[in-house]
């Protein structure tokens, strides 16, 4: 570090836990960019604080998480059109003094599930499990790539209503099914994703759904990357599945974050083997 370094960070509450220094850090020593990255807890009401300081500051760009993704919306000059469309926004660039908000969790995690487990997904039948916050941009995400169909399960069955709505429903072909035909649908599908927080340590023996319901060959999917395996996963693989797990969307959305920042090619392979590391 030095009177050059530029500076990055993440903004959250709680944020100790956080992942993102070790690896963003890792990734500029990779790359050999003059950066330095920080974990800041700010609390929701200093958030319009925090966001003046980066901008005094002259931070070049930060990452956002639990709970400020959907308020830090209102203290930035512009959103880039997807963290519009998802309605949150977990990294933010400076250019030149115009705050832009992106968000790279839904295309993190479906570059990850195409590179690790499933390259290909058009016209695939794909069950989501779960309706909240980390729903809705790898519903968006998903969409996109041209799937035969996206089936989305919430237990609350009103928000997987609304939330489907909201992305635009059929027209970009997510339908909201109803809980009790969970079943029927993951016997169908060709990957089934959990993105509920059923499994996570340290609960990690709670499953979202019975894994033996997934047909073999089909992908299961989760979001959660602590455990780094969940019993969901394990389930599914006796079953014959293909399993893919979250510390990949993790990565990826922090690898488009550094691409945002910086202009580079993201140092992949270091970043992971960096979360890897930290989990000893
Ligand atoms: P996140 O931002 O991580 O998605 P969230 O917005 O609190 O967190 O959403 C949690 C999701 O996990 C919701 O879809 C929730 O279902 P409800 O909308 O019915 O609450 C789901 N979830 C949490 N615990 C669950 C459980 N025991 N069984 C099924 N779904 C559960």
């Amino acid at each position: 570090m030095d009177s050059h370094t530029v500076l990055y960070g993440v903004i959250g509450d709680p944020i100790r836990h956080s992942k993102s220094p070790i690896m963003l850090n890792r990734a500029f020593k990779e790359t050999g960019v003059n950066g330095a990255y920080g974990a800041f807890h700010v609390a929701s009401e200093r958030l319009g604080d925090a966001i003046n300081g980066i901008r005094a500051l002259g931070f070049r760009g930060l990452n956002v998480t639990i709970p400020h993704k959907i308020e830090v919306m209102a203290y930035l000059d512009d959103i880039d059109e997807s963290a519009r469309a998802i309605g949150a926004v977990n990294t933010i660039v400076n250019d030149g003094g115009r705050l832009v908000g992106f968000n790279t969790d839904g295309i993190g995690y479906v570059r990850s599930l195409m590179e690790e487990a499933e390259p290909d997904l058009a016209g695939k039948r794909i069950v989501v499990v779960g309706a909240g916050g980390a729903s809705r941009g790898i519903l968006w995400a998903l969409a996109r790539q041209r799937p035969g169909a996206v089936w989305l399960a919430n237990r609350t069955q009103d928000k997987a209503s609304e939330l489907a709505d909201d992305l635009g429903g059929k027209a970009n072909s997510i339908e909201a099914i109803p809980w009790e035909r969970l079943r029927e649908a993951c016997g169908e599908a060709d990957i089934v994703v959990n993105t509920t927080s059923v499994g996570m340590s340290p609960n990690v023996e709670a499953v979202p759904l019975d894994p033996a319901w997934l047909k073999p060959g089909a992908v299961a999917s989760d979001l959660i990357y602590n455990p780094l395996t969940t019993a969901f996963l394990e389930g599914a693989r006796q079953q014959g599945c293909r399993i893919h797990g979250g510390l990949g969307m993790f990565v990826y959305q922090g690898a488009y974050a550094f691409e945002y920042w910086t202009g580079l090619p993201a140092p992949v392979a270091a970043m992971r083997e960096a979360v890897l590391e930290s989990f000893g």
